[in-house]
């Protein structure tokens, strides 16, 4: 099980740099290249790595709660770490990273930093990722056997990410102030 393990984690880890290298490529070729619609391709791109962050967010405290029922050292206490691993290094750490920058590329090139809407969302970006670096921890206290919190508490939390990213969305695309 464990060679099992460390082969497709380590083919996962080859995946997951290939995507992104690959997205990171296509993101240089349109900044280099420089088209017309240049803010539209790196808003496209934006979108596409807010949607895996978000996935993430919304994912990684379920495998909590599903976590929180097995036994510290058992085999599904073992995959779970595997899993609430993977997720956070190879999808939602890069995802965060890309957001923060193509985000902060448009804000500053579209908008200078301007707008009541940009200030509000910003704030609201920040708390999202702190909910971030706190599902970070989280799986690092999951990874040395500790149950951090219950169950209930994950469940709850579990909704932090979804009404901030409601509260995002609504602010960037209506823009009420
Ligand atoms: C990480 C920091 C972020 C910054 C600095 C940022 C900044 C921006 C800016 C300047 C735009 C262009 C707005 C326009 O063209 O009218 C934009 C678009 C957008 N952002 Fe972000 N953003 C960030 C994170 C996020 C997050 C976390 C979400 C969702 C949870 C999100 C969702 C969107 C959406 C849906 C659009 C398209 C809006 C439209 O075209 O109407 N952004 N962002």
């Amino acid at each position: 099980m464990r060679a099992e393990q460390l082969s497709s984690g380590s083919k996962a880890w080859v995946r997951a740099g290939t995507t992104l290298s690959v997205f990171v490529i296509v993101i240089a070729l349109v900044v280099i290249l420089d088209p017309d619609n240049l803010f539209l391709w790196i808003k496209a791109f934006h979108i596409i790595a807010v949607i895996a962050w978000m996935a993430g967010l919304l994912y990684l405290p379920r495998l909590f709660i599903y976590h929180f029922e097995t036994r510290p050292g058992s085999e599904s206490s073992e995959l779970f770490k595997v899993m609430e691993r993977r997720l956070l290094k190879i999808i939602m750490n890069p995802a965060m990273m890309l957001t923060w920058v193509l985000g902060l590329y448009m804000a500053w090139s579209a908008f200078a930093f301007q707008g009541g809407w940009l200030h509000a969302k910003l704030l609201l970006v920040v708390l999202l990722t702190g909910v971030h670096v706190y599902y970070s921890r989280a799986q690092r206290a999951f990874l040395r056997d500790e149950r951090p919190k219950s169950q209930r508490h994950w469940r709850i939390m579990n909704e932090a990410p979804a009404v901030l990213m409601i509260a995002i969305v609504l602010i960037v695309v209506l823009k009420p102030f």
